[in-house]
């Protein structure tokens, strides 16, 4: 028998291999959780900085197994919601259930208004706003008969006006509005959907461009992105501590928040 917070749990987590997803992975299989571990683990063309590699996703797994819970990794592609559905139900066959999922894969792009282009729109709603719902409707079946919960990965952004990636920004309120009418068709059945929005964290998703463009071309936004808490970034497990209260039935009659980890960046 496990224990821990979340004890025999299953939980699917996107973008898994490196990150904040890795994050969630380990601190939920800390708290006694089982996990299946989904990404791409390869590029994308309209993304400038690298994404997951397979022995990242394999590293998530090996740090998971070392507190003695299973992963199950699968690398799919959250755009392709067949491959995500297959991919689930047999993993979810393989750990004999599911009781929640983090929808944490995503993807920035930059620039400012005039230089935003019609891929980059397509790829980063694809990615963090259809990617999310597919995700949560990927796991819906298997959680719809017992009740779960749903988290959905958003930003400050998804709450802001964060300017230089409008692509991202819009995205992630996206996932908010996709997670209240979520919350309501679902809390009958006893599934409970979550937003929670991360100020920065030192990860792997980091655009060059954005630091170059606020230095030479707009100062004047640098103050939006500015926390108000005296800590420039948050650190992956922070989040990943909102993520476990989501996840473990300490919070059974929470839902539809907007959960905020952002050193009070929203409140500027
Ligand atoms: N880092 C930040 O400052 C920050 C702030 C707020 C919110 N977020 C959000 O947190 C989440 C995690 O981001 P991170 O900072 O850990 O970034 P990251 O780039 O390190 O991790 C994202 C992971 O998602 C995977 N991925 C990307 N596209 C995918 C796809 N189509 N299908 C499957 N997997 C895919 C990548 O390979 C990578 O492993 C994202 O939703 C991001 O928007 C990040």
């Amino acid at each position: 028998m496990s224990t821990g917070r979340v004890a025999g749990k299953r939980v699917l987590i996107t973008g898994a291999a490196r990150g904040m997803g890795r994050s969630h992975a380990v601190r939920l299989a800390e708290e006694g959780a089982d996990v299946i571990l989904v990404d791409l683990c390869a590029p994308i063309p309209e993304v400038e900085y690298p994404l997951a590699s397979e022995e990242d996703l394999g590293e998530t797994a090996r740090l998971v197994e070392k507190h003695d819970r299973r992963a199950v990794t699968k690398i799919v592609d959250v755009r392709d919601a067949p491959a995500l559905v297959s991919a689930v139900d047999e993993a979810v066959a393989e750990l004999g259930g599911l009781d929640g999922a983090v929808a944490n894969a995503g993807v920035l792009t930059v620039g400012t208004w005039n230089k935003t282009t019609a891929e980059q729109w397509r790829t980063v709603v694809d990615v963090n706003l259809i990617g999310t719902w597919n995700t949560c409707a990927a796991a819906l079946p298997h959680l719809v008969d017992r009740g779960g919960s749903l988290v959905n990965i958003s930003s400050s952004a998804g709450l802001k006006g964060t300017p230089l990636h409008l692509p991202y920004t819009a995205s992630k309120h996206g996932v908010v509005g996709l997670s209240r009418a979520l919350a309501n068709e679902l809390a009958a059945q006893n599934v409970r959907v979550n937003t929670v929005h991360p100020t920065g964290v030192e990860t792997g998703m980091r655009p060059q461009s954005l630091q170059s463009l606020l230095g030479e071309e707009r100062p004047d936004l640098v103050p939006i992105f500015l926390n108000a808490l005296p800590a420039v970034m948050a650190e992956a497990i922070d989040i990943s501590n909102a993520v476990l209260f989501l996840i473990s039935d300490e919070s059974r009659y929470v839902t539809g928040l907007e959960f905020k980890v952002d050193a009070g960046v929203t409140l500027r």
